[in-house]
């Protein structure tokens, strides 16, 4: 990765589909998954070995990951809560495993049914049991710009929580926004604090949408440093455990802004809008996605008649 360029991992098998109220086929994921392959992703989190009862749309996690086309050089994530997660993800061969607990213990307790403490403790146990495993290891601080039932969480908890996650050997940490409550100057004081810390090329920027705010948090990740951002195909997801949540910014729109930026992100734009333009298909309903609706600013059309 270069200093110049933006790394977008495409969260939409996972965090899209995860609050879906109408089941997708399993077919349909590794379509959706393949697809996402070809737009030229290195790294697409594909599923979630969670409580299926928890979340039913993932429960077919294992059959997904068994059947994707594996594009070389991409990394195919898993989300995972706790030991039981990761030993089932361990066993579907997934290329990274991505933990995560609250920083709010109202919304780990929601979202987890236990404690965020609980929740890291079982990360150590984890850490144990994949040494010497072909798996690399992510770890995601949710909550860390607002928690919907508790309101602002302080930084120094955030800086704990990363710290603690580095020392169990976590190497990739990832900051998310769970119900999109950042604003642009609190992301840019957390990310430089977190950015001491972990190196750009190991820290992800996860940003919901929720109050429109998502890709101004991009940008001022960004100017403080940051290089990788999770996005959702359509601007799809949220969390099924937080009143309110909405989707992930848009994986197109991010990419929009970014080429027209001359930000490279290696990823093909029209080919993402293409996909994008077939999820009310997939969803069933409408995506909140911009660019695939409005095409590209490139995208002219054709002078009235008599202009
Ligand atoms: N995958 C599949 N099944 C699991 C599991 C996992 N990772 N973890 C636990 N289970 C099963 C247990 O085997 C047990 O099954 P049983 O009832 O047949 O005996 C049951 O779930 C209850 O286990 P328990 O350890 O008591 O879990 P819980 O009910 O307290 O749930 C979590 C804890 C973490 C598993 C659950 O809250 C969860 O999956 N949360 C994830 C939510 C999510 O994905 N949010 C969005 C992304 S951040
Ligand atoms: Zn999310």
């Amino acid at each position: 990765m270069t200093d110049a360029a933006m790394l977008v991992q495409e969260v939409a098998p996972r965090d899209g589909l995860q609050i879906e109220a109408a089941w997708v086929e399993t077919a349909d994921k590794i379509a959706l998954v393949d697809a996402l392959s070809g737009t030229g992703f290195s790294r697409i989190e594909v599923s979630s070995f969670v409580s299926p009862k928890a979340v039913p749309a993932l429960r077919d996690a294992a059959a997904v990951f068994s059947r994707i086309r594996r594009r070389p050089g991409t990394v195919y994530v898993a989300l995972v809560p706790n030991p039981k997660g990761a030993e089932r993800a361990l066993a579907a061969g997934v290329d990274e495993i991505n933990l995560v607990a609250s920083v709010s213990e109202t919304h780990n307790r929601a979202n987890m049914g236990m404690s965020p403490a609980d929740s890291i403790a079982g990360f150590a146990r984890i850490m144990d049991s994949v040494r010497g495993a072909p798996v690399s290891i992510n770890a995601t601080v949710a909550t860390a710009f607002g928690c919907p039932f508790e309101g602002g969480q302080p930084d120094d908890r955030v800086i704990a929580q990363v710290e603690r996650y580095l020392s169990l050997g976590i190497t990739g940490v990832t900051l998310a926004d769970t119900t999109g409550m950042a604003n642009p100057r609190q992301v840019e004081r957390l990310v430089t604090r977190v950015l001491a810390l972990v190196p750009a090329e190991r820290l992800t920027l996860h940003f919901h949408n929720t109050r429109g705010v998502g890709l101004a948090n991009v940008l001022a990740a960004w100017q403080a440093g940051a290089r990788r951002f999770d996005a959702a195909l359509g601007g799809l997801g949220g969390c099924p455990f937080a009143p309110g949540a909405t989707g992930n910014i848009c994986t197109e729109d991010l990419v929009s802004m970014a080429h027209e930026m001359g930000i490279p992100t290696g990823l093909d734009l029209p080919a993402l809008i293409a996909l994008s333009r077939d999820l009310p298909r997939l969803v069933g309903h409408d995506v909140p996605g911009q660019v695939a609706k409005a095409g590209r600013p490139c995208d002219l059309h054709p002078v009235p008649q008599g202009a």
